[in-house]
């Protein structure tokens, strides 16, 4: 049954604006529609054990409790105003944020907002039959709590289109519950919400690089002059900090049953445990795929973002200064065969700028999966990031090839080697042929070791999603 639009916990006022209220009135049936169609298939009527964001309040802003997936109430939280914010950086510094758009900056900010609302759904859809193959209750329960998040950053983007671009946000609005993830005609608009999410390593590896990147993303937004946009990304950064959790540590369970198997002197695939090289490979599909979202690395998109103050920079507010003007940022790129060192001016690299935060956080995460594996006594053995020129479909590399390390090779010596660096068709179908259900209380499949505790405080053989009521 479809909840009464009063009861969306919200912040924002909905019920003082009339107009605002009947659109998103319209728009709410189609959502679960949606849901419904293409979120997580079957489980709908399992009771899931959840959290529920109903305020922004840092201690206390979420509840937990068992939740039927069509029952979740999808909120519209904004971070509380602050009093006379001004905007932090570029041409526009020292200025008063807006409450409104301004008119020069409605369809930059409509194609900002709606790239990034586009991934939300998307999300949901490569995710939906993951549930069937789920390792353990307690990670069936991390899919839910993602798929149903995703879905609460759709709702928070939907109500920006719907309260600040009349019209044309409202088409935007539905547009977003038509487009597909992988469909042919109408899919969605970034590549890496194209690709098939069909198994856990490839779930847990999306969580880690691809949702990270929306960290940057968001993060990016946070400063962003548009002052609901920026607190409605603020408060998303703060439910995304759990996709990631759930991302990095899962790869990092993985990696530590490998390494158990691989210590005690057996071989991974006979144990039904995810093999050395294939962690690899995924780690350079999904950091490469993920690379490619922060767009290309000399951009006058950027450029225009940074000076007009719509996007800036990651954790802009703790720079020392906020200009970004007469500084060049130096890169390696292709030209004719070769590649050639240049100076970009910083506004036009500010894509790269974001992307080298997050290559640092990445090679934080994949260093704590190393000590997972010298813990379990494995040595000689490291999981690395490619290098950020490796199998790029956007900027100056894309078209090229590169090695793992980054040198530029043939197509030729690619496609040599292009199987013992990405998954093949048969580490595709080996891993799949891992994905068991295991729904027993407690236990785990044999491929990913057991989560350091519970969700919430809870017991790790707590039932955190129990079938329907008969
Ligand atoms: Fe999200
Ligand atoms: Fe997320």
């Amino acid at each position: 049954m479809a909840q009464a639009l009063e009861s969306i916990p919200n912040n924002v006022d909905l019920s003082s604006d009339r107009r605002l209220q009947r659109a998103l009135e319209q728009w709410q049936p189609n959502f679960l529609t949606w849901w419904r169609e293409v979120g997580p298939d079957g489980f709908q009527a399992h009771q899931v054990y959840l959290r529920t964001a109903v305020s922004v309040e840092a201690n206390g802003w979420a509840h937990f409790d068992f939740v039927r997936m069509p029952d979740y109430r999808w909120g519209i939280f904004l971070e509380p105003k602050e009093k006379e914010r001004i905007i932090g950086f570029g041409d526009v510094m020292g200025e008063p944020a807006w409450e409104e758009i301004p008119g020069e900056h409605r369809n930059s900010l409509r194609r900002i907002i709606v790239t990034q609302a586009d991934t939300e759904p998307a999300s949901v859809e490569q995710q939906r039959l993951l549930g069937k193959t789920c390792p353990s209750l307690y990670d069936l329960r991390n899919l839910f709590q993602v798929n149903v998040e995703e879905g609460r950053h759709l709702w928070a983007m939907v109500y920006l289109l719907h309260r600040f671009f009349g019209r044309d946000g409202r088409e935007e609005a539905d547009e977003l519950l038509q487009r597909r993830s992988g469909s042919s005609d109408k899919p969605r608009i970034l590549n890496a919400f194209n690709e098939p999410i069909d198994d856990w390593l490839s779930f847990f590896m999306f969580a880690m690089f691809t949702d990270r990147d929306g960290k940057y993303q968001l993060a990016a937004l946070a400063q962003s002059g548009f002052d609901p946009l920026a607190r409605t990304t603020r408060f998303m950064l703060t439910e995304e900090a759990h996709h990631l959790f759930v991302g990095e540590s899962g790869v990092d369970r993985i990696v530590q049953r490998c390494a158990e198997v691989m210590a005690a002197g057996k071989d991974p695939r006979a144990e039904g445990a995810v093999p050395f090289e294939l962690i690899q490979k995924s780690i350079n599909l999904w950091f490469s795929l993920s690379l490619d979202l922060f767009g290309g690395e000399v951009s006058s998109n950027a450029a225009d973002f940074f000076a007009s103050g719509l996007k800036g920079r990651f954790r802009e507010d703790q720079l020392p200064e906020h200009k970004a003007m007469g500084e060049t940022y130096r890169m390696e790129v292709p030209e004719g065969g070769k590649l050639v060192e240049q100076e970009v001016p910083l506004r036009n690299a500010m894509n790269e700028v974001l992307r080298d935060e997050y290559v640092k956080d990445c090679q934080r995460a994949v260093d704590r999966w190393n000590k997972s594996l010298s813990r379990a006594g494995v040595t000689g053995m490291e999981l690395r990031l490619p290098h950020r020129r490796f199998h790029r479909a956007v900027g100056p590399c894309a078209g090229l090839f590169f090695d793992p390390d980054g040198r530029l090779i043939t197509e030729a010596e690619f496609r040599e080697h292009e199987g013992a660096w990405l998954p093949t068709a048969e580490d595709r179908a080996f891993v799949r042929s891992l994905m068991h259900p295991v729904t027993e209380r407690g236990k785990m499949a044999s491929w990913i070791a057991p989560p350091a505790k519970g969700i919430n405080g809870m017991p790790l053989d707590f039932e955190y999603v129990k079938p329907p009521e008969a």
